[in-house]
């Protein structure tokens, strides 16, 4: 069951994923399951690539669904080629995914330059979803929980208790992302209870009460109810599955399921 005071959030990163037209048709489709249950409490957000945020905040106006960047830039304008900052992703969306372990591994990004990212998106009135996920060596060896809290004191570090309370952290075990071996419901609601005991640690009792923990990591049709009926799971950040608008569907309505 997923607690009563923090709302459940599903959401769907798209990765390298669908051209602008793909995107606004795959949007107008979760639009259109969302819109037959109207009575829905769980939040639900589409993060497609840069070049679509616009087609797919178009497609979803006036919807209960919300809109995410997959990445930012820690610095408003200036000479980053390719980049793209949180100033400009303002009017287009309402979250952005810094630290996932995609850009963690193949473009270097460190727990410092993550807590920039955070601190820049926040800077703007965004949501940032942050990540953190241990590799299968440190799940082997047991010492992904140690890893995984370090990833949460470093990529949070010098945000304020309000500020942490406000965000969103995804759980994603980077052994678990793409490979259709999910942890396990009752693994992934240990290690979100560990990284919320973290917080509580660090930030205070407040903000380990309202921030809310996704888990992410193979998260399917099949699998959600049970992941999102743990306790301290939170919603899910959701890869692959959520590039199919009824298996999607089927993972919000699964964290309906689970509310108290
Ligand atoms: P999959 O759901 O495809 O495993 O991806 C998870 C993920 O990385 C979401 O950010």
């Amino acid at each position: 069951m997923v607690s009563a005071v923090r709302r459940p959030i599903i959401a769907g990163n798209w990765k390298m994923n669908t051209t602008v037209a793909e995107a606004t048709d795959l949007a107008r489709q979760v639009r259109a399951a969302v819109a037959s249950h109207p009575d829905y409490h769980t939040e639900v957000v589409l993060c497609p690539p840069f070049l679509s945020l616009s087609a797919v905040a178009a497609a979803v106006e006036d919807a209960p669904i919300g809109v995410g960047a997959q990445n930012c830039y820690p610095a408003d304008s200036g000479a980053y080629t390719g980049e793209v900052s949180a100033a400009m992703l303002v009017g287009l969306c309402q979250y952005v995914i810094v630290g996932h372990s995609e850009r963690r591994g193949y473009f270097g990004e460190d727990n410092a330059f993550v807590q920039q990212k955070a601190a820049h998106a926040l800077a703007h009135g965004l949501t940032p979803i942050v990540c953190v996920g241990e590799s299968l060596e440190h799940y082997e060896a047991g010492t992904g929980a140690a890893f995984v809290t370090a990833q949460i004191t470093g990529s949070l570090h010098d945000l304020s208790a309000d500020a942490v309370g406000s965000l969103v952290i995804a759980y994603e075990p980077i052994w678990a992302i793409g490979t259709g071996h999910a942890a396990t419901a009752a693994d992934a609601n240990t290690m979100i209870g560990a990284i919320r005991a973290t917080v509580a640690d660090t930030w205070g009792a407040a903000a380990a009460g309202r921030v809310r923990i996704q888990y992410g990591g193979s998260v399917a049709a099949a699998n959600a109810a049970t992941l999102l009926a743990e306790p301290e799971i939170d919603g899910a950040l959701v890869g692959g599955a959520s590039l199919k608008a009824d298996e999607f569907a089927a993972i919000i309505a699964a964290a309906e399921v689970s509310l108290p």
